[in-house]
């Protein structure tokens, strides 16, 4: 199967686990639900008609928003990369200078998603981090050549791919909340896929999460998993507990 690589890079990124999750995840006819949407790697290859994705990051919601509004299109994309290419090539400090000079436009408040993209791919090692005021505050990958023109040409294509999946509104509908105002907007025939922030990884501005708790959780049968193995070696010991909507009920009724 041909994954789709979106343009944005993160190391939190499933593109392993696409087949797998694509195999597993039941053929509903009602919508994809991402509350935790990322990269948008999950949602970009499960191809569902109808999809609500969210994430508490503005700027993945802004970038995507404005690849359906068709404000950000494959000639626009190009052009800003080899124009910003080549002052990254020219500029002082080995590139150094105008990375610091695009992150500072960025954080100034222009957020650009135009500029999303260029601190997403010339940032050290494809991180995404955000400071206690919500600032990009990773440091330059050290390659003025950065953007060469075929690593452009490799990410206008990703844009490409993305552009064509994503569908126009209502069908796809993106936000940026919390998770707990995305979850109740499921109903019966769609499926919600949570792809939560890591316990034990960095905490940053729009990753507060700091809970020590880690599950996968299904709204439908998983006893089928250990069929799906997708060349995992070992296979995983899995164990599927039960909602007890009954103690469920209690809890609300009596407030505990
Ligand atoms: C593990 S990443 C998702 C990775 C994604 N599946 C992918 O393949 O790229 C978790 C995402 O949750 C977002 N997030 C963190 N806290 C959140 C919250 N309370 N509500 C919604 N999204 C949140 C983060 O910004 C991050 O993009």
């Amino acid at each position: 199967m041909k994954v789709v690589i979106p343009p944005i890079k993160s190391q939190g990124i499933k593109t392993k686990l696409v087949p797998w999750i694509k195999d597993v995840a039941p053929k509903v006819n009602g919508r994809w639900i991402e509350p935790f949407l990322g990269t948008g790697v999950v949602a970009f290859n499960a191809r569902y008609k109808k999809a609500i994705l969210n994430d508490t990051n503005p700027h993945i919601i802004r970038f995507y928003k404005s690849v359906q509004e068709r404000l950000i299109t494959v000639p626009l994309m190009k052009q800003y990369l080899e124009n910003e290419g080549k002052l990254l090539r020219e500029a002082g400090n080995n590139g150094y200078d105008h990375y610091l000079t695009v992150r500072a436009r960025f954080n100034s408040g222009e957020y650009s998603p135009f500029d999303f993209i260029f601190l997403s791919r010339a940032g050290f090692n494809g991180m995404m981090r955000f400071g206690s005021k919500g600032n990009w505050n990773i440091p330059f990958c050290k390659k003025p050549d950065r953007f060469a023109q075929a690593y452009i040409t490799k990410i206008v294509n990703q844009l490409s791919l993305v552009s064509q999946i994503i569908s126009p509104k209502p069908d796809w509908q993106f936000y940026n909340k919390s998770f707990s105002e995305i979850i109740p907007l499921a109903t019966e025939n769609d499926i919600i896929y949570c792809d939560p922030p890591y316990f034990g990884r960095h905490a940053d501005y729009y990753n507060g999460w700091t809970e020590k708790v880690e599950a996968l959780v299904c709204n439908f049968d998983a006893n089928g998993f250990a069929q799906h193995n997708h060349g995992v070696k070992e296979k995983v010991k899995m164990r599927q507990l039960e909602l007890d909507l009954e103690y469920t009920y209690k809890y609300k009724e009596y407030g505990k």
